[in-house]
């Protein structure tokens, strides 16, 4: 984003990890989209900025550093720095900034903003008695539980939950549930897909209670600021991330005051399906507690299911995202999840599907059309691309699948912009087998037909080069090197809506060969 600017950034978040462990498939799933929505933003010109983090207080962090005999804090650190960092710059995420709970940016600002709201009158002291699961750090009511020989399991963990009988501080939640209704049935975009819209509706249709945000039995957490015997309940300190950030409460002259100024309120938080009633319900209500606006949308993705259940370190069926990556490379990583599982609906990973995508969708439709390019540039051209020809009905195609494209990208329809743009692609593939440049070549007198149809292809893969930067951005650059077009400046600056523009690779262009953008698999 440029500093001076003062148009409001397209502002995305993933939800803040719990660092109890290390990063498996679901998460990178999430940071995956994200990355993939922002960097589309991002080539569109539109400015950006794109939050993910992690979530380090609470029970679960808590108890899984005092298993392994480390301090809470030693434990969060070590995470961070050796798994969760060099995880995202492995996935090639490009986030402008990454929260930490445990920073003290974020723990002065969220004791700043509950000391607003107790002084507003929306938190009062209270008591909590009721079953609580440390695996969703979600106070459970007695109909969200699954009964199993007469123990009380958390559905979503299949683990028993506990019982917590404490004096809390409370918020009322209460008093916000007509303007919540309110608020998504006049703006259906602000929570999607349709499925999940529905079901925050009827949860609000219902009794909607007060809700504990702190806790008295242990300390790893914010020290609630007039009570300092309270730490605040881990979701409203970690919802809180996504503000805090961004300058929440400060100074509008300070640098996080015009930030927040730019940022706020954010456009899209991604989350799973399962953390849907914390975003939609209680992270709005606690914004209009506060005054402040309530966010552009929250859209709830489906789960990575491993043998029809969720994926997850907890049932031991996490997968990390390296052991994909080792064998088939990250951006057929980002791709595959993008493009198999319909955003919003939940999937089922496996590796026959994936090595059938990646052979026949990567290394076929895409990797084969570049490197038979670059190969009868070569040959036929020395090298070099020919003249700008008349693109006629692939141009037209090429528009059509921007705007296709474009349109499901920003509503978030991974699939449906993939989908577009790997049509265009078969396209061109289709594109050389009728037109047989080879067969052409035998013949000088169709030197200006041969030189056309090369013109052509490449033209067209220069715009999949472009369009699918924000899905594949290292396999784009190589494909963007090899066609010679840095002379149009990096892949990133491309924008969007220029690249229907046919005749853009300047004649002249020097293209070379390259490795094969996605080698053939080892068994
Ligand atoms: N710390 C909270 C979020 C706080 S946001 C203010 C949390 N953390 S988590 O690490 O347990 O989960 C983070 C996200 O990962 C959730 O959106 C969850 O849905 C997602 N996933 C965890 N397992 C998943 C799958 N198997 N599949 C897809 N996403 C999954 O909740």
């Amino acid at each position: 984003m440029s500093a001076d600017s003062r148009e409001k950034s397209y502002y995305v978040t993933t939800p803040i990890y719990y660092v109890n462990d290390a990063p498996h498939i679901g998460h990178a799933y999430t940071t995956v989209a994200g990355d993939v929505l922002t960097r589309w933003h991002r080539q569109k010109g539109v400015p950006t900025w794109y939050l993910t983090g992690t979530d380090e207080h609470g029970q679960k962090v808590m108890r899984t550093a005092d298993a392994n005999n480390v301090a809470p804090q030693d434990w969060v650190d070590k995470l961070v720095a050796d798994a969760w960092l060099p995880n995202w710059k492995a996935l090639n995420i490009a986030n402008d900034d990454f929260i930490r709970t445990t920073s003290e940016r974020h723990t002065k600002r969220v004791q700043n903003f509950l000391q607003k709201l107790k002084d507003a009158g929306f938190i009062y002291a209270g008591k909590f008695e009721g079953p609580y699961c440390v695996g969703c750090e979600e106070f459970k009511l007695p109909g969200d539980l699954i009964d199993d020989k007469g123990q009380k399991l958390c559905p979503i963990h299949s683990k028993p939950v506990e019982i917590v009988d404490e004096d809390n501080w409370f918020f009322k939640l209460s008093d916000f549930r007509e303007s919540l209704l309110k608020h998504y049935k006049e703006n259906p975009e602000a929570c999607q897909p349709e499925s999940a819209r529905n079901e925050v509706i009827s949860f609000l249709e219902g009794e909607v209670r007060d809700l504990s945000i702190s806790r008295s039995t242990f300390n790893w957490g914010i020290p609630v600021p007039w009570d300092t015997k309270q730490v605040v309940y881990v979701w409203f300190d970690a919802l809180l991330n996504y503000a805090t950030a961004v300058g929440l409460g400060d100074n509008p002259d300070s640098e996080g005051g015009q930030k927040f100024a730019k940022t706020w309120p954010a456009d899209v938080h991604l989350v799973g399906k399962d953390i849907l009633r914390f975003h939609a319900v209680i992270w709005p209500a606690m914004l209009m507690a506060a005054g402040l606006p309530v966010p552009g949308k929250v859209f709830a993705h489906g789960w990575l299911l491993v043998g029809g259940e969720k994926m997850s370190k907890s049932k031991l069926t996490g997968i990390a995202p390296s052991d994909i990556t080792n064998h088939f490379g990250v951006d057929a990583f980002r791709y595959y999840f993008m493009r198999a599982i319909p955003f919003g609906s939940d999937g089922s990973f496996s590796w026959e599907d994936m090595g059938a995508r990646y052979t026949s969708e990567l290394a076929n439709d895409f990797g084969n059309l570049a490197s038979r390019l670059t190969a009868m540039i070569e040959k036929y051209c020395d090298g070099v691309i020919p003249a700008p020809a008349n693109g006629g009905e692939l141009a037209e195609l090429l528009s059509k699948t921007v705007s296709t494209a474009d349109n499901a990208m920003c509503a978030l329809d991974f699939q449906g912009g993939i989908l577009a743009i790997m049509d265009f692609c078969k396209r061109i593939n289709l594109y050389v087998t009728e037109t047989e440049p080879w067969v052409l070549a035998k013949d000088s007198a169709n030197k200006a037909k041969l030189e056309e149809v090369l013109y052509n292809t490449a033209e067209g893969i220069r715009a999949l080069a472009v369009l699918l930067h924000p899905v594949m951005p290292e396999t784009c650059e190589k494909l963007w090197d090899s066609l010679g077009a840095n002379t149009l400046g990096s892949i990133s600056e491309q924008k969007i809506g220029e690249v229907a523009n046919w005749g853009t690779l300047p004649a002249g262009s020097k293209v070379s060969k390259s490795a094969p953008l996605f080698p053939r698999l080892e068994e």
